[in-house]
């Protein structure tokens, strides 16, 4: 018998890492290690049991993500930076959704033998929305900007985002273009928190919501640009094609069709995030998948769209544009 090759062993146990690193941020961990502190005390900090803790953040050292020093445990520049209270780039709400796909991951064998998604996570609803709509703005809130910078909108006054979530695009696309004036579309219960964020970048008025649902909410009319940005891959191809067609009479004219998303090369197996991204779709959406190019142009051409131009922005930020 042969050990197992090194990359497939690491594959196989890969999940450790992840747990270990989720449970420390699901406790607060780095939290409680600010300036330093001896596993009793993060045992108490955290109302965790002191064995317990002590084997996990020696993991955590071993792993390169804490310092111990002594008997001290300390937080390296990434954690104290990126998973602890008051750090300088704070990804905890976020996280969350993370815990949330622990759960459903944790059925894709079912799922793939069912072709059923996995039972919605046991976590309470409206926390998991605000750690969902929170990681969204936090990636959101990097990539708006440059897609924002990407696409001028040569004296485009209206924009309606499809499925705008936090908000973090209207909000680029508002700030880049002063006279832009974005209606939002989300369900109602992530409205109140895109309201939120709206406010806090100082742009109220600018933006105006609509509670609904993409399906069946009529869009209006008139539109220079309609953002559909990271929903593509939640809904089947039937259900693309549809929400491509209502994109295409909500537009003016002229207007345009941005669709943001991870897009599939024709292989189906590059660029890996689009790929292992797709496993997702399948595991928490009836329909979902990601889609190459080569789909959504058809999609477009077929709703009646001219012009069609296909970018690979940075990675995790792919766009097709489309004119009407
Ligand atoms: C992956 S997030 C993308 C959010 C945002 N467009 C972005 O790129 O950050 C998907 C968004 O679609 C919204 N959504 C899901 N189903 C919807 C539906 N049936 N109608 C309207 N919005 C929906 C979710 O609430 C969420 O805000």
């Amino acid at each position: 018998m042969k050990e197992l090759p090194p990359k497939l062993a690491e594959m196989l146990s890969g999940f450790r890492a992840s747990r270990i690193l989720l449970t420390a941020v699901e406790l607060d961990l780095f939290s409680a290690l600010k300036g330093g502190a001896p596993a009793r005390l993060v045992a108490r900090k955290t109302e965790t049991d002191e064995r317990g803790v002590t084997i996990l953040l020696d993991a955590l050292a071993s792993l390169g993500l804490i310092r111990k020093k002594g008997d001290s445990y300390h937080n390296s520049p990434a954690t104290a930076e990126f998973l602890s209270a008051g750090g300088r780039n704070d990804w905890r709400l976020g996280i969350g959704h993370h815990m949330a796909l622990w759960e459903s991951w944790s059925h894709l064998t079912d799922v793939v033998k069912t072709g059923v998604p996995a039972p919605r996570p046991t976590r309470r609803s409206e926390a998991r929305t605000k750690s969902f709509i929170g990681l969204m703005h936090q990636h959101g809130s990097i990539r708006a900007v440059r897609l924002a910078k990407a696409i001028p909108l040569a004296g485009g006054r209206t924009m309606l985002d499809v499925g705008g979530g936090s908000g973090a695009y209207s909000i680029a696309f508002a700030r880049k273009n002063p006279r832009l004036q974005v209606t939002l579309l989300d369900v109602p219960d992530v409205i109140p928190i895109t309201e939120k964020n709206v406010e806090a970048a100082g742009l109220t008025g600018r933006v105006s919501f609509l509670a609904g649902d993409l399906r069946s909410t009529g869009f209006g009319g008139g539109f220079d640009l309609v953002l559909v940005s990271a929903i593509c891959h939640m809904l089947s191809p039937e259900e693309n094609l549809a929400l491509i067609r209502k994109a295409f009479d909500a537009l003016a004219p002229g207007g345009r069709l941005l669709i943001h998303d991870f897009v599939l090369d024709e292989t189906r197996t590059a660029p890996r995030n689009a790929a292992v991204f797709a496993v997702n779709m399948l595991v928490n959406t009836e329909g979902g998948n990601s889609y190459t190019a080569g789909e959504y142009r058809r999609w477009m051409k077929d709703a009646g769209f001219g012009s069609i131009r296909f970018r690979r922005l940075s990675p995790h930020s792919d766009f097709l544009l489309g004119t009407k």
